[in-house]
């Protein structure tokens, strides 16, 4: 592995700071999702109603404890970490004239203490962090007018974090917009803002989402790289393979569809523009895409520099049409054990995705998240013995290094998720743990909130310590 390679994990502003009221931050669309449990989805409302816990609001309270935490993150040899900047702490209504001073500091002291310890801060600019005023008002990631406030908000950031911050990332997991996967519901009002349930043409107002969101990176990366042209920038997809379950041809041709279904944003990403046969199937679909002529250029110049790619599970397209088992659609597959969460463990499925992601757009990787969410018990003197956590990372890791050295895939660094544990962004839970750390708080946010080391904090430490040799 080359020596700069990059070593750490990635957390995001909504599952880890709380404070969701404090240095003049707005209100988000997460700030308005309840806590779900394992059986029961989170639900989402338009106002804050009493009676109902509301995770984001309390987080691990990163925003006042990060030095603490950086501090731990630099004791395991971290060379980077990923944060997500909640729009909200910036423009708190999305729209506003001027941006918010104490968010900007906030953020400014974050890096600042990330540098002082020798990490390199990765700052996604969208981790699901969406100002509330402009669902509201604007109908969210439908509205085109998104895409100049995005615009006018990573314009601040990258002038007030310029010199200090090199790689960012202008989304995450905008691809998960496939109206029929499970995960819909949800990941469309992470995403847009909207309720899936509550779109009058989900097809109309998704390919819409889709295509503002890609509008606005490419807008963004083009934004970044005048400002600053070393300025690494990328976007994070979540990408979750599948396998067919025979070589039945017309499996395979279902399996081809199922993997290709969302990375045409990728595409336009990559490749600096959209699609034909994308642009295509909207029309014949009747869907109307609100676009400007100006766009084809933005799209071309305004590629990306790297793909981050989260990494958690793969699953497997039926033979025949069955419902979806597997979190991101498909079937179970026979040959894999599931976590306690139902996703499927499968670490040759990252040098698979890495392989297929790198040798479609030979672009760098960098793998922005990967990880197993377990239920820990913390033990009598605060130990938390989390072998599964270490065999399932080991493991990926393992398998990562084969991608890179055996099959040359290039990859900037390896990012685990939740290297605190934080709250669950699928069921708001805090038992479904992540971390390197332990975080003495419950599914109800009650406890210390203090922070103690599991096993795998010495293991991860070694891993970074020998460059992943060991
Ligand atoms: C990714 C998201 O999809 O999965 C993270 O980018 C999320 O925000 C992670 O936390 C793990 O999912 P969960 O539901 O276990 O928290």
């Amino acid at each position: 592995m080359k020596t700069d390679f990059l070593w750490g994990g990635s957390i995001a502003a909504h599952q880890s700071e709380g404070g969701w009221d404090q240095g003049g931050k707005g209100i988000s669309n997460m700030d308005l999702v309840t806590k779900g449990t394992r059986d029961t989805p989170r639900e989402i409302h338009k106002e804050l109603k009493e009676g109902f816990i509301y995770p984001s609001h309390t987080g691990i309270d990163f925003y006042h404890r990060y030095k603490e935490d950086i501090q731990l993150f630099a004791e395991m040899g971290f060379t980077a970490l990923r944060i997500s900047i909640d729009w909200t702490r910036i423009f708190p209504n999305g729209d506003d004239p001027e941006p918010n001073e104490q968010g900007l500091n906030f953020y400014e002291n974050v890096v600042d203490t990330l540098l002082a310890h020798g990490i390199e801060p990765i700052i996604t600019f969208f981790h699901f962090e969406l100002p509330a005023n402009l669902i509201e008002k604007y109908q969210g990631w439908t509205s085109r007018k998104l895409v100049a406030l995005f615009e006018k908000y990573a314009k601040t950031l990258f002038e007030r974090l310029n010199g200090k911050v090199t790689y960012w990332a202008t989304f995450n997991e905008i691809n998960h917009l496939d109206p029929n996967s499970k995960a819909a519901e949800f990941f469309t009002y992470y995403i847009s803002g909207l309720k899936f349930e509550e779109l009058e043409n989900p097809k109309q107002a998704i390919a819409q989402i889709a295509y503002n969101t890609a509008l606005a990176s490419a807008k963004v990366v083009k934004l970044g790289h005048q400002i600053n042209p070393e300025f690494k920038i990328g976007c994070v997809f979540g990408i979750n393979p599948q396998y067919p379950e025979t070589c039945k041809p017309e499996t395979m041709l279902n399996n081809l569809l199922e993997n290709e279904k969302e990375l045409y944003q990728m595409d336009v990403m990559c490749r600096g523009k959209f699609p034909q046969y994308k642009l295509k199937e909207f029309s014949a679909q009747g869907i109307v895409i609100e676009q400007q002529e100006t766009d084809a250029k933005d799209f071309q110049q305004g590629t990306i520099d790297y793909i981050g790619l989260n990494y958690y599970m793969s699953s497997v397209t039926p033979n025949e049409q069955k419902e979806n088992e597997a979190f991101f659609g498909g079937i179970q597959n026979q040959y894999l054990e599931l976590s306690d969460w139902g996703w499927a463990i499968d670490s040759v499925g990252l040098r698979y995705t890495m392989n297929w992601l790198y040798r479609r757009y030979q672009l760098p990787l960098m793998i922005t998240e990967n990880g197993l969410g377990a239920e820990d018990v913390l033990e009598p003197g605060n130990i938390v013995n989390d072998d599964y956590r270490i065999d399932y990372l080991n493991l990926h890791i393992s398998e990562m290094k084969k991608a890179i050295t055996e099959d040359y895939v290039e990859c900037l660094g390896y990012l685990s998720w939740g290297p605190i544990d934080l709250v669950s962004a699928s069921t708001g839970e805090m038992s479904k743990r992540y971390g390197f750390i332990y975080v003495d708080l419950d599914d109800e946010g009650k406890g210390t909130g203090n922070r103690y080391k599991k096993k795998s904090f010495d293991w991860y430490k070694r891993v970074i310590e020998t460059n992943g040799t060991e």
